[in-house]
């Protein structure tokens, strides 16, 4: 019984990982590409460094996947030809840093 308790909760803890919408990243890479391409534009409109455009009221996104289809759509705005992992590695980090979404 007990293994077979065991055996349900390893399976869910993969399927739950398989679920990451952005998959492995790399956090360090995410902090330093957001500094570069993607800073200056959201202290322009809100001051500081920035930041508070992810923690604004009435922000419109509820989970990861909307999170890095944002980040692809900002992206894509300021064509800076960010691969697919670079947009993953920026959406962990603000997941990490200020959206904190479990799913
Ligand atoms: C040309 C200016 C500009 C640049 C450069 C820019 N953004 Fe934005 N970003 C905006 C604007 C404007 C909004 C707000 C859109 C809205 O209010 O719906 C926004 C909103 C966002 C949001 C959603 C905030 C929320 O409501 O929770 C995210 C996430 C985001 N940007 C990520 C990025 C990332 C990542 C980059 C770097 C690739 C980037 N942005 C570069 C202008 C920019």
């Amino acid at each position: 019984m007990r293994q077979i308790a065991i055996t349900a909760l390893t399976l869910f803890a993969l399927a739950a990982h398989a679920e990451e919408p952005w998959g492995k990243v790399d956090l360090k890479a995410g902090e330093t590409l957001h500094k570069k391409d993607c800073v200056a534009c959201h202290v322009k409109m809100y001051g500081g460094d920035g930041s508070k455009i992810y923690t604004r009221d009435g922000r419109v996104l509820s989970d990861k996947l909307e999170l890095l289809q944002r980040v692809g759509a900002c992206n894509a705005q300021m064509n800076s030809g960010w691969f697919p992992e670079e947009e993953a590695n920026v959406s962990a980090w603000l997941n990490k840093h200020y959206y904190h979404f479990k799913k």
